[in-house]
């Protein structure tokens, strides 16, 4: 695992768009992991301005998103993926500013009919496209990884989940808010890739920003391994780990002679 200390949110989601781009750059047809929530949405805006102004190609990328709320996500008839779905985001987010194919983008389908038999197609999707070669992460206040709350095995697989009551109101102050939703209607199950799945991908790139974070950080990097934090599973993934932080999420660390400062992206 290598992680790397920098200023700010800028410097850190510059950082990480600079390791997918070389990703995109060198595998046309990369498959990405990517995630939601405020975190990496730095990283996105970067990625776009790539394309725009350096014409980092999308075109055979393919992706595989971490969650989706169940209940919520695309409307078919419409083709529109429903306000406050993380498919909504990514189209927001990414996905309409850059040239990527939508039938190479991959969402858990929080309105499908039989959840079980569509998390195992979902896994059986991540096996056929080659599995994922860099996984982008964030992490919840909680510790979880996608949402893969506390008690979650890190041996999971792909499946519907339990929201714990610090998500949803972590998720309810963050995207719900101020969108006209009824806090008491607000998705308390959602279907995500299970930390067995994360721990697969060739590369996992985690990022974390915030004095909010810092404590969290310090117990996933430097704490014992339990399903209590689904992130300290990524002590145990076997490839290549990268943790990029603010110096604010990485205020609580103690051992920092193991980590990397640098100071802008260019250094
Ligand atoms: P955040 O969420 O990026 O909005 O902090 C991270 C997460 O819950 O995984």
């Amino acid at each position: 695992m290598k992680i790397y200390i920098t200023p700010n949110y800028d410097v850190m989601s510059k950082a990480a768009a600079r390791i997918i781009a070389d990703l995109v750059n060198n595998k046309a047809n990369a498959v990405l992991g990517l995630a939601t929530g405020g975190t990496p949405i730095g990283t996105y805006q970067e990625l776009i301005r790539m394309h725009e102004q350096e014409n980092l190609d999308f075109s055979q990328i393919v992706t595989f998103n971490l969650d989706e709320y169940l209940g919520i996500g695309l409307e078919p008839e419409k083709n529109y993926h429903q306000d406050q779905s993380y498919g909504r985001f990514m189209y927001e987010e990414l996905f309409k500013h850059i040239n990527i194919s939508p039938e190479k983008c991959h969402i858990p389908d929080g309105k499908t009919e039989n959840p079980e038999k569509h998390c195992l197609e979902y896994e059986g999707s991540i096996k056929k496209a080659g599995g994922i070669d860099l996984q982008l992460l964030g992490i919840g206040g909680d510790g979880h990884l996608a949402f893969n709350e506390p008690g979650s095995s890190l041996y999971s697989r792909t499946r519907i989940v339990d929201l714990h009551a610090r998500t949803i109101e972590d998720n309810w102050h963050s995207f719900f808010k101020n969108s006209g939703f009824v806090k008491t209607d607000m998705p308390r199950q959602a279907l995500t890739m299970g930390v067995g799945t994360i721990l697969e991908s060739r590369h996992a790139v985690m990022l974390a920003s915030g004095k909010q974070k810092a404590e969290i950080i310090a117990r996933a990097l430097e704490g014992p391994v339990t399903s209590q934090v689904t992130a300290t599973a990524l002590q145990l993934h076997p490839g290549k780990v990268t943790v990029i932080l603010d110096k604010e999420a990485a205020s609580e660390l103690v051992n920092r002679q193991i980590c990397y400062e640098i100071d802008d992206i260019d250094s």
